[in-house]
């Protein structure tokens, strides 16, 4: 289906065309002054500079003009130029019924879809995840549906880190606590045992213990770079470990991606990508783009207009080392042999934007990648306690996931307490309304801002929340479930529209456009801000009306309609944002 503002500007367009100017000035966007009127049209004023004649005179003649559609409730020109329009209820009542029948509501798919991989996880083995994966958790989780929604192919990718420092630190440490282990015996040729010398939370003990003391002890620290070094050389014992070490702690890293609603398409680790990393080296190497600086291996990505400092990116440290540029580097290099995607987009903390500036130059300058291959990051900042530091513990310790989730479901819970229910269901739907508060939270703000994490205000039932919005959904299921029995009759022409009413359907109209800006700036925020918008002007329509005793058979069924595509349209939206509501709250 056409957008509805294309509709409109079409008709805005032929009016300029029909009083002689041309059609480039009859660009239409939404109001701003959405109680003036609903969309507005600009062009007489750039018109009137073109054809040296006052703006007013030109929106005078396009209203006329449009005056006579019967599309258009208001048209009207406004000192020194504007031109005012709205649509009337009438329209919008067909326009909605029209997107009753289509899929998506009308939205129009991808005409080329794109292969888009999404890098949203990034938890490091052998650590639990933290509320510092959070953020890329959910809003990559968002774009990647989004996308998806608008009919694109999208692989949502885990990229864990596996490989790099972390990896060391706990093979270093426990050389020191389990120094006959035969991983560590260099010459030993046999089998190594199948089980692991370690569980799950003994490594997670391992690993802050031991990023803790090379901080104090350079000659640990010193130990530990040689361990990553032999193991990327491939020394055998440290491989063995590295299995082990992975396969306890994926297991435990899917179960809480898994618990967020997290779903990756694939787990790709960083030590997938080393194998494509010689060739790359070499190649780099030969076409005379990487050189040797002090030793190390680096390609200069400075670029003439930079402004700020953009030091070279490093592709092999002076010992042969690689790092993590080199592992990012060589990913690219796998994603476009495995996938050949047209974007690549990576979810990840802000504070590592002039290391994506690095390697997206490097990459292009490279040609690891085509030159149209888009390269995006988008940078979100910290969640952050009510004194602005990032969210802890009581005691200052950092937080799980797990614990963060349980503590807005226990908050959820508590307020769902008078609720008669059994305690089973009440638990699933206060973990589905935690989970609601907590994403929604996060989504409705742009991602580089740092938010607090305010748990009354994120669970509350009204305001911007997401509750708010679950809320909403289940007030119009229960509506809904009240009036199975009313027929479900096409609108009629003719009748009363309320402003409530009015309002709902232009909200409702406008899904498309809302959906196309969210795709267009990779935003899970425009689907807050909508649903959000939708949300309120139900509950405005709901208050007006008494919809379950209406007398109006047809109004009635009308409305029937009217709440079905909205609960529809809500249901898509959460959908997106990886949530979903309860039948009962
Ligand atoms: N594992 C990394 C870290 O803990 C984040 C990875 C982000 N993704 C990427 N492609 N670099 O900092």
């Amino acid at each position: 289906m056409e957008r509805i503002i294309s509709v409109i500007a079409e008709k805005v367009t032929a009016a300029f065309l029909a009083a002689g100017y041309e059609d480039r000035f009859g660009a239409v966007k939404v109001s701003d002054r959405p109680d003036l009127c609903q969309y507005q049209c600009n062009g007489a004023m750039a018109a009137a500079k073109q054809y040296h004649k006052a703006p007013i005179l030109i929106a005078n003649e396009i209203v006329k003009v449009l005056a006579e559609d019967p599309l258009f409730s208001q048209a009207e020109a406004v000192a020194p130029g504007f031109i005012n329009l709205s649509v009337g209820p009438e329209f919008l009542a067909d326009y909605v019924s029209q997107m009753q029948k289509e899929p998506k509501f009308g939205l129009q798919t991808a005409e080329n879809p794109q292969t888009v991989v999404v890098d949203y996880g990034g938890a490091n083995v052998a650590k639990p995840l933290h509320v510092g994966h959070m953020r890329p958790a959910v809003i990559g989780e968002a774009v990647k549906r989004i996308l998806r929604y608008a009919g694109h192919k999208v692989i949502g990718d885990a990229h864990l880190g596996d490989w790099g420092t972390p990896i060391g630190l706990i093979i270093t440490e426990l050389k020191v606590r389990q120094p006959d282990l035969v991983y560590f015996d260099p010459d030993y040729t046999g089998e190594y045992p199948k089980e692991a010398p370690f569980d799950v939370s003994e490594l997670e003990e391992i690993y802050p213990y031991a990023s803790k003391w090379s901080k104090e002890h350079e000659d640990y620290r010193e130990e530990s770079r040689k361990a990553i070094l032999e193991l990327q050389q491939g020394r055998r014992g440290y491989m063995a470990l590295w299995e082990h070490i992975m396969r306890v702690s994926m297991a435990d890293l899917k179960k809480a991606y898994d618990n967020l609603g997290t779903v990756f398409d694939i787990w790709g680790l960083e030590s997938d990508a080393q194998k494509y990393i010689p060739d790359m080296v070499k190649d780099m190497k030969d076409k005379g783009y990487a050189h040797l600086s002090e030793g190390a291996l680096v390609v200069d990505v400075k670029e003439e207009t930079d402004t700020k400092e953009m030091p070279p990116c490093m592709i092999l440290k002076s010992d042969g080392a690689t790092l993590y540029n080199t592992t990012d580097l060589a990913t690219i290099v796998e994603r476009m042999t495995k996938y050949n995607p047209d974007r690549i987009v990576y979810i990840v903390d802000k504070r590592q934007s002039l290391y994506f500036e690095q390697i997206f130059r490097c990459a292009k300058k490279c040609g690891l990648v085509k030159p149209e291959t888009g390269l995006v990051h988008i940078g979100f900042g910290t969640m952050t306690g009510k004194d602005g530091k990032p969210f802890k513990t009581r005691d200052g310790g950092v937080m799980r996931l797990s614990m963060l989730i349980d503590l807005i479901t226990e908050e959820v819970r508590s307020k769902m307490a008078d609720r008669e229910m059994p305690e089973e269901e009440r638990d699933k739907i206060a973990k589905q309304i935690g989970l609601a508060a907590l994403k929604y939270g996060d989504l409705s703000n742009q991602p580089t801002k740092d938010y607090i994490f305010d748990i009354e205000r994120f669970t509350s039932f009204e305001g911007n929340t997401g509750p708010y919005i679950l809320y909403t959904m289940v007030r119009i299921k229960s509506i809904l479930s009240k009036l199975t029995d009313a027929p479900n009759a096409a609108h009629v022409a003719g009748r009363e529209y309320g402003p409530e009413e009015s309002a709902l359907l232009l909200t409702v109209a406008r899904f498309a456009d809302s959906v196309e800006k969210a795709v267009a700036e990779l935003s899970p925020m425009r689907i807050c801000q909508y649903i959000y918008e939708l949300a309120d002007c139900f509950n405005g329509f709901y208050h007006a009306n008494k919809i379950v005793t209406e007398p109006d058979e047809a109004k009635k069924a009308d409305w029937i309609a009217l709440l079905k595509t909205t609960l529809g349209i809500l249901n898509d939206c959460i959908e997106m944002l990886a949530f979903e509501a309860p039948d009962k709250m």
